[in-house]
């Protein structure tokens, strides 16, 4: 391992287990996790706070973005997403948000604005991205790309299990097809968008994690920095 530590990319689609292979691969290598999503979410926590109408939003301005007042403030081995001087957590995963993240992350100031943002915090490596385009735009010459996939029955099935309380019988096939159904639809819309859309950088590593145990997988992630190192 080099002084400055890697810079390690996983992307892929909607409910691949980016997030928390990412969180894992950070803590077992002593990293900090950054999860772009999360200041997507952020950006339209903050849209949906300013009263700007929804329709305006695609002309969001540099300025309008600042005054959002939104930092990311290194915290344990992750990074916490402020607003105005308070941390947003859970606020960032309701579905007011969720519904119209695409959007916002169609609109070129907003992913020019993040893409800055991310650099800054990755400064100096010994970091771990997750996101749709962090291997292929935000840092191009990341030292390890990953690009995570599972079949989309098995993302539906995670994701169902993932908002469950513990205890609760397991998702019923027909709650499975319905969750794949709007998973398909949102990798749809990040596929085809204009802009960043998600795709497989150039030389990522793909892992398809479909048969693997999350042990596994974050495993494999762990094996390719050290590889690397
Ligand atoms: O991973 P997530 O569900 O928190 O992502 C929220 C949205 O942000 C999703 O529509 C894709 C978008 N996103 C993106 O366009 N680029 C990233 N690097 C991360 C997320």
């Amino acid at each position: 391992m080099t002084e400055r530590g890697a810079v390690v990319t996983i992307d892929g689609p909607a409910g691949s287990g980016k997030s928390s292979t990412a969180r894992a691969v950070a803590q077992s290598l002593g990293y900090r996790h950054l999860d772009s999503g999360a200041l997507f979410r952020a950006v339209t926590l903050g849209l949906l706070r300013s009263g700007i109408p929804e329709e305006q939003w695609s002309e969001v301005s540099l300025e309008q973005l600042e005054e959002m007042r939104i930092q990311l403030v290194p915290s344990g081995t992750g990074f916490d997403v402020e607003m105005d001087g308070d941390i947003v957590d859970k606020a960032l995963r309701g579905p007011e948000v969720t519904q119209r993240v695409p959007k916002v992350a169609r609109i070129p100031a907003v992913r020019d604005w993040l893409l800055r943002r991310q650099r800054a915090a990755a400064k100096g490596g010994g970091v771990v991205v997750d996101g749709r385009d962090t291997g292929s735009v935000v840092f191009p010459d990341a030292s390890v790309k990953v690009f995570l996939t599972a079949g989309i029955e098995e993302r539906a099935r995670r994701r169902l299990l993932q908002d469950q309380e513990e205890g609760q019988e397991p998702p019923s096939m027909r709650a499975v097809r319905r969750e794949a159904e709007r998973l398909a639809e949102r990798d749809r819309q990040d596929e085809t968008r204009e802009i960043a859309p998600l795709r497989r950088p150039e030389g990522a590593i793909e892992v398809d994690t479909t048969g693997l145990s999350f042990e596994e997988q974050v495993a494999r992630v762990v094996e390719a920095v050290r590889r690397w190192g």
